[in-house]
């Protein structure tokens, strides 16, 4: 059967704000998935104003959604079940929530491991992703079927509209980031199809940005220390709130390297690109960004909207540019 799949991927180092898009359009679908990572992920989303996270579920179960964890991905069980009470105590239906029987499990050693050796030395997340890939690549791991309750195991059947939603991003991904400062897992659309379907049951990709660089974890090349303490840069970082989700470390932020986004679109063959926190830029009053290997400035932030939107039709071959502000509550 052919299916109907739309992707949501982060272009850059996550943190785009994927969250807030694959919570506004869930509705339309019947499944959403996730395809990769862990709970080193954090999603992030306002209901009725009131702030909710997911690390692991998809965000589709805040719009009452069959929500389906991928073989791509491990989980940790008690953080699983943690984040279970947490949903159903905030009132949504975690009969939803089903883990493919093929994920690998996160072991109190996976942990403790990436902890002891990798937290300091490569920034991660502290979760074991790390370790659990590794012995999922050594095939010595624990599967999901051998530790979940059953009736949390997915029955392998994938129908309808599915939408699939991407965590830790283009830079991140462990064949295309900047390694060893990556994760462990495929973050591009294709790696998807580890779900199930096709690449040619994919029907739309949208992929999401920022309208400047963040980065949470270590990358001294690409993202050095020195990029803290540089006034403009602040104050993105208090106006944006470039706080990690999951680990609350302050991020490192640059402005948009332009070059690299467009690059990250042709990777992922975008059809849809959405360019979130302008308002950022509106607040701090500066537009710029990096392009042609220099620093251009803007007078407004339409100039610098109508200067990115011109290169992307020009070196992509995305249909729609959408600029997005947090107050846009989309
Ligand atoms: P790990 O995935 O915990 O091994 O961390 C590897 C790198 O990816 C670190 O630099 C983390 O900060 C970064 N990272 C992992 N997950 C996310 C995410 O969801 N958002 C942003 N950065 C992430
Ligand atoms: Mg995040």
């Amino acid at each position: 059967m052919t299916q109907h799949v739309c992707i949501v991927v982060g272009l850059a180092w996550g943190d785009e704000g994927k969250g807030k898009i694959v919570n506004s359009i869930a509705p339309n679908f019947d499944v959403v998935c996730r395809w990769n990572g862990g709970a080193n992920a954090g999603h992030t989303v306002y209901i009725d104003g009131k702030k909710l996270k997911t690390h692991l579920v998809p965000t589709g179960i805040f719009s009452g959604k069959k929500c389906v964890i991928g073989p791509g991905c491990v989980v940790n069980v008690d953080k699983f079940l943690e984040e279970i009470s947490y949903l159903r105590s905030n009132g949504f239906d975690t009969s939803l929530v089903k883990v493919s029987p093929r994920a690998h499990i996160i072991t109190e050693a996976h942990v403790r491991y990436d902890n002891y050796y990798l937290k300091e030395k490569l920034g991660t997340t502290g979760n074991g992703i790390a370790p659990c890939y590794s012995d999922k690549m050594m095939r010595k791991g624990v599967l999901a079927r051998e530790a979940l309750p059953k009736e949390f195991l997915w029955d392998e059947k994938l129908e309808g509209k599915i939408l699939c939603e991407g965590a830790q991003s283009v830079w991140l991904d462990i064949d295309h980031g900047n390694y060893p400062y990556v994760t462990s897992s495929s973050t591009l659309p294709y790696s998807a199809c580890s779900l199930g379907f096709t690449h040619k049951d994919i029907h739309r990709v949208i992929g999401v940005a920022k309208i400047y660089d963040t980065r949470s974890g270590n990358d001294p090349i690409e993202f050095p220390e020195s990029l803290w303490g540089q006034e403009l840069l602040d104050r993105i970082i208090e106006e944006g709130q470039e706080y990690g989700t999951t680990t609350g470390r302050k991020r490192k932020v640059n402005w948009l390297f332009l070059p690299k986004l467009i690059k990250a679109i042709n990777l992922c063959g975008v059809d849809e690109l959405i360019i979130n926190k302008c308002d950022v830029l509106e607040k701090i009053g500066y537009f710029r960004l990096y392009d042609a290997g220099e620093m251009l400035e803007f007078s407004s932030l339409e100039e610098m909207e109508n200067y990115i939107v011109k290169e992307i039709h020009e070196k992509t071959k995305v249909n729609d540019v959408i600029f997005s502000s947090n107050k846009d509550g989309i």
